[in-house]
């Protein structure tokens, strides 16, 4: 799958350490990936890393001097795929609900489905288990938002039960069909 635009969104959740070796495999195949995140995500990964597996600055704030300063607009464009890797319990109610208070839910509201949307969600099984959780998710697959489905296993918390993300090759695979 290489030579491919991917957008990749990042959102608070402990799984955003798996979430750099899909980054990393991505860059690997020859893709060119760019990186949003909340600033709740940066609570769980630095800049640092994600610049330097990219090679591309990160997307973090919407407000920032820059030369175009609507990227939120653009990076939707410019993507043959978006994909929010982790997707917390919070932004994917906050999508549900049209939301767009930061980078990642702006580039979710901008994005019109023209181009495949993947979330794999990762979040403990209590807060993915949620009626709340659940009407988002089916919300958002009902607007065309892929949903890979969490595993179920022991948890960041230790708790055991569905919201685990997938492993990395699960998520690549998932990418590449969307992409077919
Ligand atoms: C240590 C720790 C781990 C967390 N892990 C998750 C998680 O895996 N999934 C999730 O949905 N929320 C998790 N949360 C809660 C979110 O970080 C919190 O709801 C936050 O507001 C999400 O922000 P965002 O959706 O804007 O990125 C965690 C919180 C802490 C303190």
């Amino acid at each position: 799958m290489p030579n491919k635009n991917i957008l990749f969104l990042l959102s608070g959740s402990v799984a955003c350490f798996k979430a750099c070796a899909v980054i990393s495999a991505l860059v690997k195949q020859g893709n060119c990936v760019q990186t949003a995140v909340t600033p709740n995500a940066l609570q769980f990964i630095g800049p640092a890393t994600l610049q330097g597996l990219t090679g591309r600055p990160v997307y973090a704030d919407m407000f920032a001097p820059r030369q175009s300063g609507t990227e939120h607009i653009s990076l939707s464009k410019w993507a043959d795929v978006t994909v929010l890797c982790p997707a917390s319990a919070d932004v994917l109610n906050k999508m549900a609900a049209g939301v767009a208070d930061d980078c990642v839910t702006t580039l979710f509201l901008a994005h019109d489905f023209a181009k495949p949307f993947l979330a794999v969600p990762a979040m403990n099984s209590r807060m993915f288990l949620h009626p709340a959780t659940q009407a988002s998710l089916e919300k958002l697959q009902s607007w065309g938002v892929r949903v890979l489905a969490p595993q179920t296993g022991r948890l960041a918390c230790g708790d055991d039960g569905p919201g685990r993300m997938p492993e990395p090759e699960t998520v690549l695979a998932a990418l590449a069909e969307a992409l077919q």
